[in-house]
């Protein structure tokens, strides 16, 4: 199939390519070279940049794949590790792939020792994000046996590399920040309850591994495994399109993440949630919201694919009551705001107009602040989730035979060619 442009009496053929689901594209590579022109999409929201076997996402019916299973089925079923091996492999391990899969990514946690001396470069009270974009980075640094990313070897060691020391370095950005000491990772315990030890225990007692709270926080990990072409993941694609290491992509990844318009929003949702305080102010916020003139907006709220709820925001909002009642917290003023929030907003004309609905960064912060993590380290978490995604990301590109690097263009409205003036005669 092929669709036909036609522009100041030039036509040109531009081919149509279907996928397995979904929209279908308009291949518009040979535009430029046949009409001089170039598209125009900033925010690219009607642009594909790359062809993907990974995750699919249904913005319209909210539905998310990873490899084509959904969502809710890996969330209830399975556990990090193994989406892991999903994203990455493109198929559900088998049991002994699973115990080998495990087994290579918990014997990878620890970091060099001198990472330890790395992070005393930091004020205490640096923001963890910028820990995690240094550290990540700095990893190159140490790993030269696995930067050669035309090895597939080495491609999977890094990936292996970084999908076990992310939440080590995030831990230990966490123990850094709070002045505790380093917990190093124990092998004996599985990914998440690795994590969540090597974040909470102290040299003075033993730590005892919730297993409650440790299962819903590999959920969510599940939940934010990878989403398809997010602005962070095109980063991490942008970067690897270069050839620079994977480990320098992933840190990019990580900055780009950091922003409150992405994965910086739980953070900012439940400072949100925490100004707005009680329920009877949330009619002032939701007419700020609304307000074109104000630029404060619903953290939490909306999303470029999704115009129906996110499938994650449901599984997200059950497992926020899921730790409450572990923990005992029977009547949590920031839910009470949140639920009541979230049934006003859907029954408002501005928000249904705009299909706006809670998205995977609106009840987390909730859930992760009850497990005991400040604000500052909600985004740490969603970037030791993410990069999963970022990798598979990262490694399907690289494995592309078509692969160049990206090198979008312009709309040039600046000022035309003009001869220099010496200062005399400015
Ligand atoms: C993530 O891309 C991904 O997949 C990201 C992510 C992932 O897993 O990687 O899903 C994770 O980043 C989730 C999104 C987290 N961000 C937030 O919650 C921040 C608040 N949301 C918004 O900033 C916004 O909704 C975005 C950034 C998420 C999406 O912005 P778009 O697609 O560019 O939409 P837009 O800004 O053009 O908004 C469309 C309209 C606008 O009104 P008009 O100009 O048409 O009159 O909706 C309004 C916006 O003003 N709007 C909001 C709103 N979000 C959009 N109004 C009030 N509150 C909001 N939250």
């Amino acid at each position: 199939m092929s669709g036909t442009f036609i522009f100041d009496n030039k036509s040109v053929e531009m081919p149509v390519k279907e996928g397995t689901i979904g929209p279908s594209v308009v291949d518009i590579g040979k535009l430029y070279s046949q009409t001089g022109m170039f598209t125009y999409d900033p925010g690219f929201t009607s642009t594909a940049s790359c062809e993907s076997k990974i995750t699919y996402i249904d913005g319209d019916e909210g539905v998310l794949l990873y490899r084509g299973y959904p969502i809710d089925q890996l969330a209830e079923h399975g556990d990090f590790l193994e989406t892991c091996y999903l994203l990455l492999y493109g198929e559900l391990p088998t049991a002994a792939q699973k115990a080998d899969f495990d087994y290579t990514i918990t014997r990878h946690t620890m970091v060099h020792e001198q990472m330890a001396r790395f992070f005393q470069g930091f004020r205490r009270d640096a923001h963890p994000m910028a820990v995690m974009v240094a550290s990540v980075g700095a990893l190159s640094a140490f790993y030269h046996d696995s930067t050669d990313i035309s090895d597939p070897k080495q491609r999977m060691i890094a990936s292996m590399r970084m999908i076990a020391k992310v939440p080590t370095l995030a831990a230990m950005a966490y123990k850094y920040y709070i002045g505790q000491p380093f917990v190093y990772p124990k092998n004996d315990l599985d990914y998440t309850s690795n994590f969540l030890r090597m974040c909470f225990a102290v040299p003075c007692e033993d730590y005892k591994i919730n297993p409650v709270l440790s299962r819903a926080l590999d959920r969510i990990f599940i939940l934010h495994a990878d989403h398809e072409q997010n602005a962070s993941t095109s980063t991490v694609r942008l970067s690897g399109s270069s050839g620079a290491n994977p480990f320098a992509c992933i840190a990019a990844g990580i900055a780009c993440l950091w922003g409150p318009a992405h994965g910086g929003a739980n953070e900012a949702a439940l400072k949100m949630l925490s100004e707005i305080g009680t329920v009877d102010r949330i009619p002032h916020y939701i007419a700020r919201a609304k307000d074109k003139n104000d630029p404060f907006r619903l953290m939490g709220f909306g999303h470029r694919v999704y115009k129906n709820y996110d499938p994650r925001a449901k599984i997200m909002q059950r497992t926020t009551h899921e730790v409450l009642n572990e923990l005992g917290i029977k009547d949590d003023p920031l839910l009470d705001v949140a639920l009541e929030l979230e049934r006003i907003a859907l029954h408002d004309d501005y928000f249904i107009e705009k299909k706006l609905y809670p998205n995977i960064d609106f009840y987390s912060g909730i859930t992760l602040k009850a497990m005991g993590f400040p604000t500052t380290m909600f985004t740490v978490l969603f970037a030791v989730a993410r990069t999963v995604g970022w990798i598979a990301q990262w490694k399907e590109m690289i494995e592309d035979p078509g692969q160049k690097i990206g090198r979008p263009r312009q709309l040039y409205t600046g000022a035309p060619k003009r001869e220099y003036a010496p200062i005399g005669k400015r």
